[in-house]
């Protein structure tokens, strides 16, 4: 609706000779305070200096412009001091909302704005051989949802897992399997004893060691490979296993170790285009000019580096994809890393280093408000803490359903700890440092995923004692309802913000209130045997549906009865 207020608007300043686009109008209007004075109000005071006028003439003088257009959208449209104000047309309003959702059920929100385009959102990128800890757990929520976002706008979205499987690391733990391993062991727990020895090998007396076994790596031998190989394939799975019960799929796993060989390529080119010197026998890009740290692509023993693999990866994937954007969804402490790894991108002449971007979020904090990572020295595994919230939700649908059955529970179970923990981080500006507190996100009550998967269930129960759906005609329209329906139609814009802003704390939020404000309508307002139930009714299916739809951009599923 926002749409027609601006497209009338648009109309009258041209006639004004003001040449405004329709999307900085709509940045300009404003949603009153109170219904009093109208349901959407534009301000004059931005248009003074041009028009050499007071805002409030503009006003008037707009108001003229606009009145003769014929419309049935608005009831009125007045202007009040420096503001226009238009009321909306209730009925007609509801009514379409309503019909909309209804019709377009779980495409309502679409657009078709990324259509014929590629979005690469690279995301999760977990370190094999190292249990899946809490340290790549936004990035897998949030580079989730923004990849459903888009996907939602119409782009084609190919959703990447580069694992950290090539590195120094691997030459400690290939040296230490050797010096500590058992075979046994490995086969029984794979991840529990990579951790085991690399703890043990992780030593500086056995540091020449390890990259003496980087080395052979590198080089191919095939012993090395081989145990590389096995000890990736125990980790991915470990991996998998976990998106699994997430709900989280990739389009590709590829990881460090596939640009190992491109990597040295791309040594030569940055040779070739006289972009590297020598700096103490290793190989480095000075960046000082830009203000950023001088980056090194070839280390002493001419092995490379996550940098040049990670320009390797980018030129690779614009062959491969030919993208339109690629977003990289990594913590904010690699900030440096991508500022310089763009920039060198675009030294060596890529036009489309422009169109990469990393999108970085903070990272968790504990009670105390330090950052949360490790308990008593252990490394927070993501196993551990699903296992945990699991639990708390189990005794949260017991607490209410004595009689559930095994089946559902197990199901339900996990429904609500992947909202709770999903919707505990999203709703959180990503940038933010934010708390991470399974007991708070797992409530049935406040603004927690939990609570907005209840007030879904609670919709569905009043549909099923609902008669037969009958054609509804809207009546006069109180508060809360009119409040509902104008939350439903603000989904599409809801939708389209959390893409522009890489933000989907935009969509989290939109949910909570719309679930708030379905709370409220459906406590002043009686839905079955009121008179206007068929309209009420047709409402609460809207609810539902839009909440649905809300919620599966945030990668959590809704729950019929809770
Ligand atoms: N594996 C890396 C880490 O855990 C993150 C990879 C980020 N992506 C990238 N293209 N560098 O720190």
């Amino acid at each position: 609706m926002k749409k027609e207020v601006a497209k009338l608007l648009r109309k009258a300043l041209k006639e004004k000779g003001v040449a405004l686009k329709g999307d900085e109008i709509e940045n300009l209007i404003e949603i009153p305070p109170n219904s009093e004075m109208g349901d959407y109000a534009f301000p004059c005071f931005s248009l003074s200096e041009k028009l050499k006028d007071s805002p409030e003439q503009i006003a008037i003088e707009l108001r003229e412009k606009i009145g003769n257009e014929p419309q049935t959208d608005f009831e009125d449209i007045q202007t009040k001091g420096p503001y226009l104000n238009f009321f909306l047309n209730r009925k007609s309003f509801a009514r379409q909302t309503v019909w909309y959702v209804i019709t377009w059920k779980k495409d309502f929100g679409k657009a078709e704005s990324g259509k014929g385009k590629k979005v690469i959102v690279e995301f999760s990128s977990p370190n094999i051989a190292k249990p899946f800890g809490i340290g790549h757990l936004r990035s897998t929520i949030i580079g989730n949802s923004l990849a459903n976002i888009f996907e939602f706008q119409g782009f084609k979205v190919i959703k990447i897992n580069y694992l950290g499987d090539w590195g120094t690391q691997f030459g400690k733990l290939i040296f230490g399997y050797k010096k500590f391993g058992s075979e046994k062991k490995l086969g029984k727990n794979p991840i529990k004893h990579l951790l085991e020895i690399y703890v043990k090998a992780n030593k500086k007396k056995y540091e020449k060691n390890a990259r003496e076994e980087f080395k052979k790596l590198e080089e191919g031998d095939k012993k090395s490979l081989m145990l590389w190989r096995l000890f990736r394939n125990f980790s991915l799975e470990d991996f998998k296993k976990i998106y699994k019960r997430f709900g989280i799929k990739f389009d590709v796993y590829t990881g460090e170790s596939s640009y190992n060989k491109k990597a040295r390529q791309i040594i030569e080119e940055l040779k070739n285009k006289g972009i590297v010197k020598k700096s103490k026998g290793a190989f480095v890009v000075d960046l000082t000019k830009y203000g950023l740290q001088t980056a090194m692509v070839e280390k002493t023993d001419g092995t490379t580096l996550y940098a040049t693999r990670d320009l390797a990866a980018a030129i690779d994937r614009y062959k491969e994809y030919n993208f339109e954007k690629m977003i990289y969804e990594v913590g904010q402490e690699q900030q440096l890393h991508f500022m310089q790894f763009f920039k060198i991108l675009e030294l060596m002449g890529y036009k489309w280093a422009k169109n990469c971007v990393h999108v970085s979020h903070g990272f968790y904090l504990d009670k105390s408000g330090k950052k949360f990572a490790t308990r008593k020295g252990k490394t927070i595994l993501m196993n551990d803490i699903l296992t945990e919230t699991i639990s708390l939700a189990k005794k949260e649908i017991i607490k209410r359903n004595k009689k559930i059955s095994k089946k559902d529970l197990e199901e339900k179970m996990l429904k609500i700890a992947i909202a709770a923990i999903f919707y505990g981080d999203l709703k959180n500006n990503r940038t933010n440092n934010i708390p991470f507190d399974i007991k708070k996100f797992i409530s049935f009550e406040g603004d927690t995923g939990p609570y907005i998967q209840y007030s879904y269930a609670r919709a569905g129960s009043i549909l099923k004692k609902a008669p037969e759906q009958k054609k509804f005609e809207v009546r006069e329209l109180e508060e809360k309802e009119i409040e509902l329906v104008k939350k439903l139609s603000q989904f599409p814009e809801a939708v389209l913000n959390a893409g522009k802003n890489l933000s989907p704390s935009i969509i989290a939020n939109y949910s909570y209130q719309l679930a708030q404000i379905f709370n409220e309508f459906y406590h002043s307002c009686k839905v079955i045997g009121s008179e206007q139930e068929a309209f009420r009714l047709a409402l609460v299916q809207s609810f539902r549906q839009v909440l649905k739809n809300s919620l599966k951009l945030l990668g959590i599923e809704t729950v019929e009865k809770m």
